[in-house]
This record gives structure tokens, C-alpha cells and sequence, in this order.
């Protein structure tokens, strides 16, 4: 004789048998079945939603420890508040500023605004800062990370070192530093600015290295506007002198003097800082 459980069961599949494919999933199936039933019942959304699957903090990668990643979050931040001042600034004055003169001589004021803003608001998806030392340049004396180049245009690898040297947002105009004699990836944010223009989805390959120094910076604004305004370290300096003049230390900044050997043959930056190298798609590696 058949339990009554057993019996159940028996009776079960028949009916199961009778009512064919679907009802042949065993009883608590038949409850998740329900359940999709209720879901697909859920109004859809029936307004277009531009944004959807925008990504808009900039990603930082697994390999990132939580030290790393607590930096570099506050690093990043700190390339956004420079740059987005930094277009507010021009959006306030434009060519009547004269740091803008100083730095972008007689270009309009749109591609410069458009540059800041890229770093601002551009979709970031795609884009990674890591940890990792993937490309094995960390060893390397004196870097600090660098953009990956041929091997993952939209990547960027940061090295311990940024980590235990580059200066936070709020030091501006302190430790001694000044725009004119300082390096641009003495602050953590202005580095960042540098190695987000690397990337295709932020710089388009159009904002590169057409002048390095700040007197060479301010030459090409004399002499050639439109690319300075393009320039990436052009853009670096603009951002931290309008930063420390208006937010800084307000109305007086930190512009200070290039150093001597300035105008001679080397940058003089390049000993008094950490230096910070990376690899240009065309393979040369360049230090500043
Ligand atoms: C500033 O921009 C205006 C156009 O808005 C232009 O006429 C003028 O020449 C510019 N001044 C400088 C110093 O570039
Ligand atoms: C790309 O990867 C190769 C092989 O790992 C490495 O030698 C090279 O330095 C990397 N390029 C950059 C820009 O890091
Ligand atoms: C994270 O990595 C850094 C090296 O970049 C190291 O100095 C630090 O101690 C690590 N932090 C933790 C919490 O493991």
C-alpha cells in the first residue's frame, strides 16, 4: 500500500502530464513562475531615460587596495574642483582675465571650457585607474604611474608612489610651492588632470604635449594660441593659478617666479619633485 505522500506525488505527475510543459516544473518552481508573472505585470518605464547606464564617477579598478583607492578617489576629486573651477573661472571673465591672456593668448574661450568640462562631466565608462603595476613600470625610479598606452588606450596605472608623495587639493600655495617654479604633478589633482587627458574618451588625442615648461608654456600662448589652448600642461597651469588666486589664497595666489634654470636648458622642476613618466602611443616615453 502506498503512503499517502507517495500517492500524492503520483497524482501529481499525472496531472502534470495532462497539462503538459508548463505545469511540469515541481510545485516550488510553479511559486518563482508566479513571481515573473507579477514582475513583467510592473508597469515598464515609458519615458526615454537619456542617462540610463551613464557611468559618472571615474572607475577605480579592483587591484586598488582600500588605502589606494581612498587616495586616488580624493585625488580625482581634486582634478574635478580644479577643472571645474577652472572653466568657471573663464566662464565668468573670459579673454578679460588675465591669466586667461597669459596662458591661452588670443584664442576664444569655448575649447578651453570644453577641455575643463570633459574632465568634469564626459561619460567615464571604459576608462580605469589601477593598481596593479600590470605593465611592470612601477620599479621604475621616480614613477608615479603612467597611461597604458597601446595596450589599453583608455587605462591609466597608478604606482605606490603617487601615494606617499603627491599633496592634497588644500595644500595649494603651501609647502613652499609656487605655479611658476613648481612641478604640475606636485598636487595629486593636477597630476590627474595631466593623466585624464591621456585618455582618448577625456582628450580626444587632440589636448597632448606641444610645450612643457611654464616659459614655454606662456610662449605658445604668444605665439601660438590655438595650440595652446590644446596644450595639456597649458591647461595644468591655468587651472592651479586661477585655483590659488580665487580659492586659494583669495586675490593673491601663488604665481610666484620661474626658478633660474628655468629659461636655460632643463625644466628645474624636474629635481626639486618626484618625476612622473608615461609612454606616448608612438612608444616615446616622456618624464616630467
Ligand atoms: C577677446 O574676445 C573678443 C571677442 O569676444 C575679441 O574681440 C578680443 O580681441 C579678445 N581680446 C583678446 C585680448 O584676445
Ligand atoms: C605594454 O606591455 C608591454 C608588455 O607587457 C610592456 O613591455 C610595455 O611597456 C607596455 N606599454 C606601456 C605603455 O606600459
Ligand atoms: C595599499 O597599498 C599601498 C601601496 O600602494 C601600501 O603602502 C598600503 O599599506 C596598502 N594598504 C593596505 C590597507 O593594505
Amino acid at each position: 500500500m502506498l503512503s499517502s505522500q507517495a500517492r500524492f506525488l503520483i497524482a501529481s505527475l499525472g496531472l502534470n502530464a495532462a497539462l503538459g510543459q508548463a505545469s511540469r516544473l515541481p510545485p516550488r518552481q510553479d511559486v518563482v513562475t508566479v513571481t515573473h508573472t507579477v514582475a513583467s505585470a510592473t508597469p515598464q518605464p515609458t519615458v526615454y531615460d537619456w542617462a540610463a547606464g551613464a557611468t559618472t564617477a571615474y572607475p577605480i579598478h579592483g587591484s586598488c587596495n582600500a588605502t589606494e583607492r581612498a587616495l586616488l578617489s580624493k585625488g580625482l576629486n581634486d582634478a574635478i574642483t580644479l577643472a571645474a573651477h577652472a572653466k568657471d573661472h573663464v566662464l565668468r571673465f573670459g579673454n578679460s582675465s588675465e591669466f586667461y591672456t597669459k596662458y591661452f593668448g588670443a584664442s576664444p574661450t569655448a575649447e578651453v571650457i570644453g577641455w575643463y568640462d570633459k574632465i568634469v562631466s564626459a561619460d567615464r565608462s571604459g576608462t580605469w585607474f589601477r593598481c596593479d603595476d600590470i605593465d611592470g613600470n612601477c620599479v621604475q625610479d621616480g614613477w608615479g604611474g603612467h597611461w597604458r598606452g597601446e595596450n589599453a588606450t583608455q587605462e591609466t596605472v597608478i604606482c605606490p608612489l603617487s601615494y606617499t608623495t603627491r599633496m592634497p587639493l588644500e595644500g595649494l600655495c603651501g609647502y613652499g610651492y609656487s605655479v611658476a617654479s613648481g612641478a604640475l604633478n606636485f598636487y595629486f589633482g593636477s597630476d590627474l588632470i595631466h593623466r585624464l587627458f591621456h585618455l582618448p574618451r577625456i582628450g580626444e588625442e587632440i589636448v597632448e604635449h606641444y610645450a612643457d615648461s611654464y616659459g614655454e608654456c606662456l610662449d605658445l600662448a604668444l605665439n601660438d594660441p590655438a595650440l595652446a589652448v590644446r596644450n595639456s600642461h597649458t591647461l595644468q597651469y591655468f587651472a592651479l593659478d586661477v585655483y590659488a588666486f580665487d580659492i586659494a589664497l583669495p586675490g593673491e595666489g601663488c604665481t610666484g617666479r620661474p626658478t633660474e634654470t628655468e629659461n636655460s636648458e632643463a625644466p628645474s622642476y624636474t629635481t626639486s619633485a618626484p618625476t612622473e613618466c608615461h609612454t606616448h602611443a608612438d612608444g616615446t616615453k616622456h618624464c616630467t
